[in-house]
């Protein structure tokens, strides 16, 4: 399969494109990304040589840029068979502090990505989504389904929705076999750290302290990188077009005690407001959503997929690796990350 990725210098996208190079030798993979704060080419340092690997710096959102990437399959690889969309701003925070680029980058983006792939009539277009387009579950609700309605609620989660809806009238109206998954929060290496567990590792070791919002009872569900990247991979490969996979991780957990795990991983005081424990209550997220919960019994029943990593596992391992990777976390923690920072809770 000849792939274009987008997205592919971010978390997520860099460990897809690790993984299909490592997994089928005869996918090749074209990487559209634009390089954004989030954006970081050190995260496939040990692919960039592999003849199957090019990288096309561009904005999915201008068509000119993703017409340049096709250009490029075309002429590595002889044509392009599928596009697998990962390229988004992601981040929930930075979406409340400017809903716009969000719209241009998760909306526009993705309609412009469709057009190219209706226009070179690409095989399968794959729509990476989020558990967040469900909105908001209270303690006791069932997890959601594929047929649960979308109803986000932060500017992020809308423009998400947004694009699969968009994905979704493209497979329709058009015909292009068109796939989205919606998986829930992912963790493992390379996962920039503003998110939850490398802004507490990252944090913790760099002797700052942890910031925790609210009550820090909101409930995630959090799946290993690598369950994700498989999950895309057979959904890319043998999903029904038209259809919605949800990707869950089965390992609900509340934000704090998800911390509390990382600061014992570390061998640091874990209990809120003993001597040398650095997480700080911070004042809540507007509109922060309580709880996600998703069933993936699609993907398993129809795909056999199933998770690997057990959550106590998967997090000693990215614990692992941000011990051993302090220079990339030290770097992308300059800059711009840090500007932010300072303008929002994490930053004091
Ligand atoms: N992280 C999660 O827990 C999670 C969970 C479910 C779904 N997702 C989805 O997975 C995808 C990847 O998430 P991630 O956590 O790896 O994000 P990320 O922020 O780490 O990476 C996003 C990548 O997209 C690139 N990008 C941003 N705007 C671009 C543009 N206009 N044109 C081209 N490239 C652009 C960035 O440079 C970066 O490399 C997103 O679509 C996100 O919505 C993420």
């Amino acid at each position: 399969m000849r792939l274009l990725v987008t997205g592919g210098a971010g978390f997520i996208g860099s460990n897809f494109v690790r993984y299909v190079l490592a997994e089928h030798a005869d996918c090749a993979v074209v990487n559209l990304d634009k390089l954004t704060y989030a954006g970081n080419l050190e995260n496939l340092r040990d692919v960039e040589a592999d003849p199957r690997y090019r990288f096309v710096r561009g904005d999915v959102a201008a068509p000119a840029d993703v017409e340049r990437a096709v250009q490029a399959a075309r002429e590595a690889f002889g044509g392009l068979d599928a596009v697998v969309h990962f390229a988004a701003e992601s981040h929930v925070d930075r979406s409340i502090e400017d809903p716009q680029v969000f719209v241009r980058t998760n909306v526009l983006g993705t309609q412009v990505l469709l057009d190219a792939a209706r226009r070179h009539a690409v095989g399968r277009f794959l729509q990476v989504s989020t558990d967040e387009v469900y909105g908001s579950l209270g303690e006791g609700d069932a997890p959601w389904t594929e047929d649960s309605p979308p109803a986000p609620n932060s500017p992020y989660a809308a423009s998400k929705a947004a694009a699969d809806l968009l994905a979704r009238a493209c497979g329709r109206t058009y015909g292009l076999p068109v796939l989205i998954t919606r998986c829930s929060n992912n963790y493992g290496p390379y996962q920039f750290p503003e998110k939850l567990i490398p802004l507490a590792v990252t944090n913790a070791l760099a002797g700052e302290e942890v910031p925790v919002y609210g009550d820090g009872r909101h409930v995630r569900d959090w799946i290993h990188v690598e369950d994700h990247c498989r999950a895309v991979d057979l959904v890319l490969r043998r999903g029904r077009p038209g259809e919605v996979y949800n990707v869950g991780g089965e390992n609900e957990a509340r934000n704090i005690d998800v911390v509390r795990a990382v600061l014992r991983e570390l061998g640091l005081p874990d209990e809120p407001g003993t001597p040398g424990c650095p997480i700080r209550f911070v004042a809540d997220r507007p509109g922060h959503d309580r709880r996600y919960a998703m069933s993936s019994d699609r993907l398993r029943r129809e795909l056999g997929w199933r998770r690997r990593w057990a959550f106590a596992d998967g997090l000693r391992q990215t614990v692992r690796w941000y011990l051993d990777n302090r220079a990339w976390w030290e770097r992308v923690r300059s800059g711009e990350h840090r500007a932010f920072r300072e303008r929002t809770v994490g930053g004091r």
